[in-house]
């Protein structure tokens, strides 16, 4: 069963808007630090970000797929197609991230692993977009 915060849209962009925003200004604050060569900085911030990412983004993921997705596919057959494309960004997001943490701890925030978390930001963003205009309008 999916919780009201979920289901409407007003709060289900606020919670999408609010850790997009800290995973932005977390990702600016990394590329400063891999741009001045501040390994400590870097994985500190890094550490930071991942726990971001697990901890608030693919929790939400998580979430979804185990309410909201499935009490949607179930009451609105039409809308199979969808979820199965949003699960499957939430897929890439998780393996993005699974990435960048073995980079990370294998030898640091270098160039590559920069890309992955600038990766995920981008098909966050597309994702929740996509969410809003073609899932949430349908669970009211
Ligand atoms: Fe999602
Ligand atoms: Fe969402």
């Amino acid at each position: 069963m999916t919780g009201p915060a979920l289901q409407r849209l007003d709060s289900h962009h606020a919670i999408h808007e609010a850790a997009l925003g800290e995973a932005e200004e977390l990702t600016d604050g990394l590329r400063a630090a891999v741009r001045n060569n501040d390994a400590v900085l870097a994985a500190n911030i890094a550490q930071w970000l991942m726990e971001h990412w697990e901890g608030r983004i693919l929790r939400h993921a998580d979430e979804e797929e185990a309410g909201l997705y499935l009490d949607l596919a179930r009451a609105r057959p039409g809308l199979a197609e969808v979820v199965v494309q949003l699960r499957r960004d939430h897929d890439l997001m998780r393996r993005i991230l699974a990435e960048a943490k073995l980079m990370t701890d294998a030898r640091g925030v270098d160039g590559d692993a920069l890309r992955r978390f600038e990766a995920l930001l981008l098909i966050d963003a597309i994702h929740s977009r996509d969410e809003e205009e073609r899932l949430l309008p349908a669970a009211r």
